[in-house]
Order: C-alpha cells, then sequence, then structure tokens
C-alpha cells in the first residue's frame, strides 16, 4: 500500500538544475523530438557533422532507410551510408588534435584502495595505438573478430578502442561468464585473438581468469579443433603472481611484454558507416545467446547523443558509470559515450561492498563524481544497510544520478534521491537494450518532472507504439507491449551470421515494429513504465538471462529428469530463479546434490545465473499436449497457492497439489 502511494508521486525539476541544463524544457524537447522524428537527416545530420568524418555520406538520400515489414521483404537497416569515419578516432585523436590531449579520460580506482590510475586522452590514445599497432603485427586486419575477456583494468576499454581503430570487431564477454560460455561465444564467431588477464581480485577473493581461459581453449579444441591464433595475456599482478600463473609455452602471450615496443602511433581505418563495430552477445527465449551486432556509424552518434543530453554532460562534469565493459551499459557508457563527448569519468574495477559498504561514496567524495550512473540491485543492497554508510562520505559534488538495467521499485528510487542525492539530484532511470545501443526512454533531466518508477519519455528519433494483444497499437493511457516503429541510428543491424534470426527475434510477431520483448504501460502525460518481460527471459540483478539457457545447464547435470525455471520476485535482486527439478528414477533428493545442480549451472553459464532455489518436483504440471504450464509454477514459486487457476486441464492435476504442498512445508519451515 505505502509503495502504490508513493508511486504516485511526482518530483519537479529543481530549479538550479534546470536553470544550467541542455534541454531546459518539456517544449524544448517537444521540438526537438518532432525534427527529429519528421526530419531525421536534418536533426542526425546535424549531430552527425561534429564528428570527423573521413568522407561525408551521401546527402543526396535521407540519412537512414530501413526495412522492419518482412511482408515487404528481408529486414535492413542503414544509417549514414555512403559516409567513412571511425570510432576511436573521434573517441580519441579528436580531442587530442582539438587540444584537449592532457584532459583526463579514466580515473582507474582498483579493487584495493589506493590502486588508482589517472590516463589522460594523450594516454588512452598511446596504449590505445600501441595495442592496435601489436594486433595488427599478429596479422589481425579489419572484419576479424577478437574476443575479450578480462576485469575491469583500464586495458578493457582501450582494447575495445584498438580493435575500433583498425576496424576489428570487438566481442567482449563479461568477467563473470564460465568456461563454457566463452568457448561457446569464441566458436560461434570465429574470434582468431583472444585478449584475457591472468586474474582479477574482487572484494577479497581472487579469481583465477587464465585457469577459465586454459578451460574454454581446450573446450574449442575438443568441439570444433578450433584454437586462436592470438592469445593475449594482460598480467594483472595485482590479483595473481605471474608464476602462479599456467602457462601454455608458445600459445600464450604476456601482454606487457609484446606490447611495450610497439610504437604509439597507429593510422586508423577508416570504416564505412555500415561496416560492424562489435558483437555482444546476449540471452534470448531460446537456449543459444545471441551476437548482437553494432555498426559504425549510427552506434557513434547515438551513443555519444545519449550520453550527453541524457546526462545532461558538460565540461568539467565527473562521470560515473558502475558497469561492467562486458555488458552493453559498458559499452555505451564507459567505453564510447563519455569518450565521444570528451569526458572525465571514474573506472572503478572493485565491487561496492568492498572493504566496506562505503567504498562508491567514498570514490564519489574522491573524485568529486557529479553524475553516477548504476543498477537497482546495488541500491537496494545499499539501501539494506542503512544510511550511516552513505552520508559519512560528502556528495556535495553529485548534481545527477540514473538507474540501469532492470525496474526500480519506489522506495528504492525515493531512497537514493532523498539520500544519495540528498533531494537535489535528479534521477534518470533508462530503459534500453543490448539491441537498442543506448539509451532509448528516459527522463531528460532539466526538461520534466520524474515519477519514481517511470522511465518517462523517448528519446530523440524514437517512436514507441504500445501493442494490444492482435498487434493494435493503442492511443492515451493503456497497458501492452512495447515495440517500436522506425528505426534509430544505435540500433542493432543482425544477429551475428543469422541474419534470419534476428528477423524472427524482433520483427515476426507484428511485422512492421520493432519488439523489444518488455511491456508496458502509457498514462495520459505519455509516460512510460516497463512492467517487465514478457517473454522467457528474467532479469537477475539487471543481468539478462534466458530461462531456457537455465534449464539446458540445470539438465546437464545427470541426476537431472526434467526441470522447469522461473521468476520470482526478490527483494534485493528484483527477480530471482525458481527451479522445479525433476531427478531421474532412483536418485535420492539431497541437499547434497541441490548443490551439486546449482555448481553445474555455475559451469554452464555463470554464477550470476544460478537458481536461488531448487525445488524437487515428482512431476512438472503440463497439458495434455505435453507443454509445462510456466503460469501455475509461478504462482506457487510467489506463494499464491489461492490463485493457480483452472487446473483441471492438466494432464495430471494432483502434481500442483503435491508442488504446492512442498512448498508449503518448505515456506513453513524457513519460517521457523
Ligand atoms: O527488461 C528490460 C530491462 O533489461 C532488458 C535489457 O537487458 P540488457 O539487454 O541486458 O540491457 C540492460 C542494460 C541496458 C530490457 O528488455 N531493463 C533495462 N533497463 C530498464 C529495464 N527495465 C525497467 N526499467 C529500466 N530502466
Amino acid at each position: 500500500m505505502a509503495e502504490e502511494r508513493e508511486q504516485k508521486v511526482i518530483v519537479p525539476v529543481p530549479e538550479a538544475f534546470r536553470a544550467q541544463a541542455l534541454i531546459k524544457s518539456r517544449q524544448q524537447y517537444e521540438e526537438m523530438y518532432k525534427q527529429s522524428i519528421e526530419d531525421p537527416s536534418t536533426f542526425w545530420g546535424n549531430i552527425a557533422s561534429q564528428f570527423y568524418w573521413k568522407r561525408k555520406w551521401d546527402t543526396s538520400k535521407p540519412i537512414c532507410s530501413y526495412n522492419f515489414d518482412i511482408r515487404q521483404g528481408p529486414v535492413s537497416i542503414e544509417w549514414f551510408k555512403g559516409g567513412y569515419t571511425n570510432i576511436c578516432y573521434n573517441a580519441l585523436d579528436k580531442h587530442v588534435n582539438e587540444g584537449r590531449g592532457d584532459n583526463v579520460a579514466i580515473l582507474w580506482e582498483g579493487n584495493q584502495v589506493g590502486q588508482e590510475l589517472r590516463l589522460t586522452y594523450r594516454d588512452v590514445l598511446k596504449k590505445t595505438c600501441q595495442l592496435a599497432n601489436y594486433l595488427r603485427k599478429r596479422g589481425v586486419k579489419k572484419g576479424d573478430r577478437v574476443c575479450i575477456y578480462m576485469p575491469m583494468v583500464p586495458e578493457l576499454p582501450i582494447a575495445m578502442l584498438a580493435c575500433a581503430r583498425i576496424g576489428a570487431i570487438h566481442s567482449v564477454v563479461f568477467g563473470g561468464f564460465s568456461a563454457e560460455s566463452l568457448a561457446g561465444r569464441i566458436l560461434d564467431c570465429k574470434s582468431d585473438v583472444l585478449l584475457s588477464c591472468s586474474a582479477v581480485q574482487r572484494g577479497n577473493k581472487a579469481l583465477n581468469l587464465k585457469a577459465i581461459v586454459d578451460e574454454a581453449l581446450m573446450l574449442c579444441k575438443q568441439k570444433e579443433n578450433f584454437t586462436p591464433g592470438t592469445c593475449l595475456i594482460y598480467d594483472n599482478a595485482n590479483a595473481v603472481p605471474r608464476s602462479k600463473v599456467n602457462w601454455v609455452a608458445g600459445r600464450d602471450l604476456w601482454w606487457q611484454d609484446e606490447v611495450r615496443s610497439c610504437s604509439t602511433e597507429a593510422p586508423v581505418e577508416w570504416m564505412e558507416a555500415e561496416d560492424p563495430l562489435f558483437l555482444l552477445y546476449t540471452s534470448g527465449s531460446t537456449g543459444k545467446p545471441k551476437g548482437v551486432l553494432h555498426t559504425v556509424g549510427g552506434y557513434m552518434v547515438y551513443a555519444a547523443t545519449t550520453f550527453k543530453y541524457v546526462f545532461d554532460y558538460q565540461p568539467g562534469d565527473v562521470f560515473w558509470c558502475t558497469a561492467d565493459c562486458g555488458w552493453i551499459t559498458g559499452h555505451t557508457y564507459i567505453c564510447y559515450g563519455p569518450m565521444l563527448n570528451g569526458a572525465t569519468q571514474v573506472v572503478f574495477e572493485g565491487v561496492p561492498m568492498y572493504p566496506s559498504p562505503s567504498r562508491w561514496w567514498e570514490i564519489i567524495e574522491k573524485y568529486k563524481v557529479s553524475i553516477f550512473y548504476t543498477a537497482p540491485t546495488a541500491i537496494r543492497s545499499l539501501e539494506a544497510l542503512g544510511d550511516k554508510h552513505v552520508i559519512k562520505h560528502d556528495r556535495s559534488s553529485l548534481r545527477l544520478l540514473g538507474t540501469v538495467g532492470e525496474a526500480i521499485n519506489a522506495k528504492a528510487w525515493l531512497w537514493y534521491h532523498r539520500v544519495v542525492g540528498e533531494g537535489r539530484c535528479p534521477i534518470v532511470d533508462t530503459w534500453w537494450q543490448t539491441e537498442t545501443g543506448g539509451i532509448m526512454i528516459t527522463p531528460l533531466p532539466g526538461a520534466w518532472c520524474l515519477k519514481p518508477g517511470s522511465a518517462t519519455l523517448p528519446f530523440f528519433g524514437v517512436e514507441p507504439v504500445v501493442l494490444d494483444q492482435e498487434g493494435k497499437p493503442q492511443d492515451g493511457p493503456c497497458a501492452g507491449y512495447l515495440c517500436i516503429k522506425g528505426a534509430w541510428p544505435g540500433m542493432a543491424r543482425t544477429l551475428y551470421g543469422d541474419h534470419q534470426r534476428f528477423a524472427e527475434t524482433y520483427f515476426t510477431t507484428w511485422p512492421g515494429y520493432y519488439v523489444t520483448g518488455d511491456g508496458c504501460q502509457r498514462e495520459a502525460n505519455g509516460y512510460i513504465t516497463l512492467t517487465g518481460r514478457v517473454d522467457d527471459v528474467v532479469n537477475v540483478s539487471g543481468h539478462r538471462i534466458s530461462i531456457g539457457e537455465v534449464e539446458s545447464a540445470l539438465t546437464s547435470h545427470k541426476s537431472c529428469a526434467e526441470t522447469a525455471a522461473v521468476a520470482f520476485d526478490h527483494d534485493v535482486k528484483g527477480q530471482g530463479i525458481y527451479a522445479f527439478v525433476t531427478l531421474v528414477e532412483g536418485v535420492s533428493p539431497t541437499e547434497k546434490l541441490k548443490d551439486e545442480i546449482k555448481a553445474a549451472v555455475r559451469r554452464e553459464i555463470g554464477s550470476f545465473a544460478v537458481p536461488d532455489v531448487i525445488q524437487w518436483a515428482p512431476g512438472l504440471p503440463k497439458t495434455r499436449s505435453g507443454k509445462i504450464m510456466r503460469r501455475i509454477l509461478r504462482k506457487i514459486a510467489a506463494n499464491q497457492f489461492n490463485e493457480l487457476g483452472d487446473t483441471s486441464s492438466l494432464a495430471d492435476p494432483a502434481v500442483v497439489d503435491q508442488l504446492v504442498e512442498t512448498k508449503r512445508g518448505n515456506t513453513r519451515i524457513s519460517k521457523l
């Protein structure tokens, strides 16, 4: 009830913020928005002209051409066709050439207090060029895939920029993925180069990344007899000494030894606007991860523009996004967006709770962070520890806060606003996806009132539509499926090696629209509030996880005969995973077996996908045609036993009673 009341709160833009903001009113936004939709060639053309293009796009044609309607032909999206540029050049060289080389690009803070590094734009350019030269020396050329599996050391964004400089397509794999997942991603795009790291220290634990790399490469060899030609390992002596790192002579190379002697100047590969920039694998409703592909020109313009306006970025700001470059947020709002704007940003390798729950606020005080962008899960877990860790640090430098990755509940929003931002800082709740490349629905912080939990209005160039069950666009206040009409510059162009799957996943349910997979509500004032995924995807702590993938990882354990996983509401993580497992005949259910099954998920995907709860299920509720009724399982997981609905059409309705009884028993026990 309290939560519901709080959701009605409207938070006005503070006058002091509005006065200096880039976009100062809804009217100013509406005018720009109208142009962005009605005349994209002028709107995006003016913005894109602020970047360096080796050759301008063909201005005799519309700036964008696309087909979202599979009945008319194949899905296609093109922006700035005929233009040649390079995103690394615009993110680094342009600033150095225009006299901003001494500006700080990266304020790196390591896992341990006291580990720190300051890199100017000139420093980052030099390091990027050295690595670019090294990659070229190893034969890497335009269009080649380079897989990057690294923690948040500065060399991670540098590696991405080095690839972009020479036209290689980077595929960053989050450091929390297992050997199995890494191998799958290397094999899918046949990446001939792997850039990785000896180890990483996260909190007080050291994780031996190189051991995971070794296992992944062994799997690549076993599965498809494939081995990357280059395996360059960054020596992270802070985490583990070199002497402790397993080494395959002839295959493994130490980054620092190899790259040091390379020249600090490297020519730029001029890329056609629609040449690929990167791949990023993400989960879909089916088991196999999808290699979402973004291209150079449109992504560059969209990343930079969303960064500028959503974060109201102005010279002098210190930006901090706590994401990892292994996810899209780190791509767009660490590696590319801030650098394209010549911003100064904090890059943090560690975790929020180490060495104490004050770490983030200490960093904000230390670097005088003015714009802070993080995930609701982290906010909820820090909120749970009380205000004292926050308020003992000076946060007067903060002027804007942001959230991303999952819905933020009103209570956490209000805490973030009142305690972290001292009631002074607007919050931008930004909705977007790996596929959208950049922020899509968001407040512009100086322009309109905020509503806790609502992402509010579309960014420039984005036309959201809310479809009903039949695929009919709805007017005015409504609830339904969030889709996007028309192309925006930052959108994905295809799934690597599988354009058919791209068309099927996003453009087939309702031809003519990009289907986001999210549900939403729209109010009379146009504000959009996201209501969660409408497909078999869960969002655990902002990590997007496919139910299909979790189930196939569970059944990889020899004792699992059948499984069904569902999402349930989790106070801290937003959503958790609840798995029902039917064991193979004759196997006894034990706590040890639960741990083993969880370990199978850790091995197949990574720790972040391990189910919170495993419940033994003698059988699963199925229709007579064999379809698992997940709707019923979701209700059982949520203890909503009175809302199970009609179970008479099930092949064996008694299964439900058994599951409910076990769940009731477990719930009683855990409450004792
Ligand atoms: O369900 C939405 C949720 O995260 C999904 C996209 O996940 P991913 O591709 O991993 O990208 C996350 C970072 C951009 C969306 O389909 N999501 C993301 N942001 C929000 C959100 N749900 C509610 N509110 C948000 N602000």
